[in-house]
């Protein structure tokens, strides 16, 4: 049996409403659909007896992300995690960690300077604590989904500075205790042979690379007891800028910042080859005394009108197997979460044009050989 990192799911006591307004719980409301909250568990029960938390290992987080804003805004479905009860039923029963897709983004939770909107993300985390799942916060010092008010506001560096740490605290703040890992900063390097930290973070580029060590300080002043993640795609395996993150995470653990975790996004792709060496890198930063996650896999291909092939199903199964594989193999990787589990709601297809069927469940919800790979790898271990 694999030895495995107990977390504390804390239960924490809500905290007042922090905000000086809060929007409505959820934004679009078809009138012939009422909430489901109240519906969906009965047969929790039932789908409970075989889901993938049920068969992974003690102590290990197989996630989620929820779907809700973002690219769901402008879809043609009324909001998934709020209004598709199958959906809901699912997400309880599969898995033990959830991760608000959007909900949590700057641009959704804190629209304006003195407007946060609280409601959706607050759904989400009592929804995963009336189903014993941890939360993963997604995301507080990142260069995209950032409102007009911040990007083009007339700010001094040191009001920009200011306004970075009333959020980050008041927003880690709301949920003290109700986090697990939180991905402090997310896709703060560049690509390429030699990464730079990014010139479009603002944040970064105005107030100088220090920000990212007080972005952590800050979310650990007002969590002490959430995990803190460097989180980014493109990171998987061995390679320059992984490479860049292991430099940073050293610097900024000689400086005795409270930085957590490493975690590696995953968004993998049929037209590039696999990550070979992602439990090497996993490895390293374990051996830095990091804990380590995967937190937004899929596996996205080239789809024909007619659907993925069996072939292409197969490969993607391996490919989900095998980063289950190793992160189970790295003893503190114990967060495994995947970008969404059904390709009905899936980012791909709208930011990758001709891309698609990167989740473990077709549109409709069947199991995809990729659920089964992730299902039969989990039992192996436990
Ligand atoms: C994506 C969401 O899935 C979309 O709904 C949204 O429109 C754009 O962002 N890396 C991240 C995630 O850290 O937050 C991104 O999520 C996918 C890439």
């Amino acid at each position: 049996m694999r030895l495995a990192t107990r977390w504390a799911v804390g239960v924490g006591v809500l905290s007042l409403l922090l905000g000086p307004a809060a929007l409505p719980a959820s934004a679009a409301q078809p009138s012939e659909a009422p909430p489901v909250h109240a519906q969906e568990d009965q047969s929790y029960g039932q789908a409970k007896k075989n889901g993938l938390r049920t068969v992974a290992p003690e102590g290990f987080y197989i996630g989620t992300a929820a779907a809700g804003g973002g690219h769901h805004l402008n879809a043609d479905y009324p909001d998934p995690f709020t209004y598709d009860r199958k959906y809901r039923r699912i997400l309880g029963a599969e898995f033990n960690s959830v991760t608000p897709e959007n909900h949590m983004k700057w641009d959704f939770i804190h629209p304006e300077p003195d407007v946060y909107n609280f409601g959706p993300a607050d759904a989400i985390v009592e929804f995963a604590e009336e189903h014993g799942q941890v939360v993963r916060g997604h995301t507080l010092l990142w260069h995209s989904q950032l409102p007009a008010w911040v990007t083009q506001g007339d700010f001094t560096d040191e009001e920009l500075r200011a306004v970075l740490k009333d959020h980050i605290q008041t927003v880690v703040g709301r949920y003290a205790g109700r986090i697990q890992q939180w991905d402090v900063a997310n896709e703060i390097f560049t690509d390429g042979p030699n990464p730079q930290l990014r010139p479009e973070n603002i944040f970064i580029q105005r107030l100088g690379p220090g920000i990212i060590a007080d972005a952590f300080r800050w979310a650990h002043e007002a969590d002490p007891q959430a995990k803190l993640f460097l989180n980014d795609y493109a990171v998987e395996g061995l390679g320059a800028k992984s490479t860049a993150y292991y430099e940073l995470a050293k610097q900024l653990l000689a400086q005795g910042v409270p930085l957590h975790g490493f975690a590696v996004q995953a968004h993998l792709s049929f037209e590039y080859p696999y990550p070979t060496t992602l439990r090497q890198n996993l490895q390293r930063f374990d051996d830095l005394g990091l804990e380590t996650a995967v937190t937004e896999l899929d596996v996205r291909m080239p789809v024909a009108a007619s659907g993925p092939t069996a072939q292409q199903l197969a490969q993607q199964a391996d490919w989900y197997r095998w980063t289950l594989e190793a992160c189970l193999a790295v003893e503190g990787c114990n967060s495994f979460t995947i970008w969404g589990f059904t390709d009905k709601y899936s980012w791909v297809p709208v930011f990758f044009s001709g891309f698609g069927a990167a989740n473990v469940m077709f549109e409709d919800y069947e199991r995809k050989p990729a659920y089964y790979a992730l299902r039969d790898t989990l039992a192996a271990v436990s």
